[in-house]
């Protein structure tokens, strides 16, 4: 095993990373009453987030049936985000594999592997009681698969801080509206608690790893990183999830692709990744059009 010393901000900030682990982690096996029943009526998360909120599809629909598709929402949500941890998992193995597991950098990377080890545990748990399937479609798990052949760790990096970054804010507002169902607040609020020191450490391991990008590589990086997630937001309310509600698929999701309630919600839910990517230089003037028709900039 080859030292490399770690620049000391690096360390700094895996030191601090590991110390609110110790302080603030979660087990949602003991934490979450999971045998609490879920009642029907409460959505999962708010009616106004629905993708077909203020369509005449969703004005068609009775309040049980509303109730439902934002439950059935949300779980699609948890599912896309167990995909997501699953490659971050993946990724952050290869990562500490190539470094000395003696700094607190690789420590603190094992340590984010557990919390989302417990993350899609949870997750699984609530989508076997709520029914919704656990595994994203056949396209995103080619997706998955060729993201991880590329082996391109700030591609990953910058595409699973996205979905981080797009479900902790979902997250939030699910957590603090006490009219939804108790039991996705729960999961949301452990969620969200864990997710801010995800994103920490994402988000100064792009920096890192952008600094030594010239141009070329960004603007190849920015086109890359843009339809990456510009199919990840499709995948996140895919057809599949009207068909289960028991909707038209290709109705529910022309109507949804048109709705401009949704597309405020992912513009907001994609508000702090598209800042940062600005920042970094990797959403430019040529990948910005691809963000803005997958409706992820307002
Ligand atoms: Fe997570
Ligand atoms: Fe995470």
């Amino acid at each position: 095993m080859h030292r490399t010393a770690a620049p000391l901000d690096r360390e700094q900030l895996a030191e601090r990373l590991l110390r609110a682990s110790v302080r603030h982690s979660h087990d949602p096996l003991t934490e979450i009453a999971w045998d609490e029943p879920i009642d029907p009526g409460r959505p999962a998360m708010p009616p106004h987030r629905c993708s077909l909120y203020g369509t005449a599809l969703w004005d068609s629909l009775g309040p049980q049936e509303q109730a439902a598709l934002c439950t059935r929402q949300f779980a699609g949500l948890l599912t896309w985000t167990l995909w997501g941890e699953l490659m971050l998992m993946e990724g952050l193995i290869r990562h500490v594999y190539d470094e000395d597991p003696a700094t607190r950098h690789a420590q603190y990377a094992l340590t984010e592997v557990a919390d989302e080890c417990r993350h899609s545990i949870m997750f699984g748990r609530y989508l076997t009681l709520t029914g919704h399937p656990t595994q994203v479609g056949p396209a995103a798990r080619r997706l998955g698969r060729w993201l991880l052949r590329t082996n391109c760790v700030p591609l990953l990096l910058a595409t699973t801080l996205f979905v981080e970054e797009f479900i902790e804010a979902a997250q939030r507002e699910v957590m603090r509206d006490e009219s939804l169902q108790p039991l996705a607040r729960s999961v949301s609020r452990i969620h969200v608690i864990e997710e801010a020191r995800h994103i920490g450490y994402a988000s100064a391991e792009l920096r890192h790893s952008c600094r030594a990008f010239g141009p070329a590589r960004r603007a190849a990086l920015a086109q890359a990183l843009a339809v990456t997630c510009a199919f990840m937001v499709r995948e996140a309310v895919p057809p599949r999830m009207y068909a289960l509600a028991g909707l038209d698929a290709r109705a529910a999701h022309r109507a949804a692709a048109a709705n401009p309630h949704w597309h405020r919600a992912t513009a907001t839910w994609s508000r702090k990744a598209v800042a940062l990517f600005r920042e970094l230089g990797i959403l430019d003037r040529w990948s910005e059009p691809i963000w803005r028709r997958a409706r992820l900039i307002d």
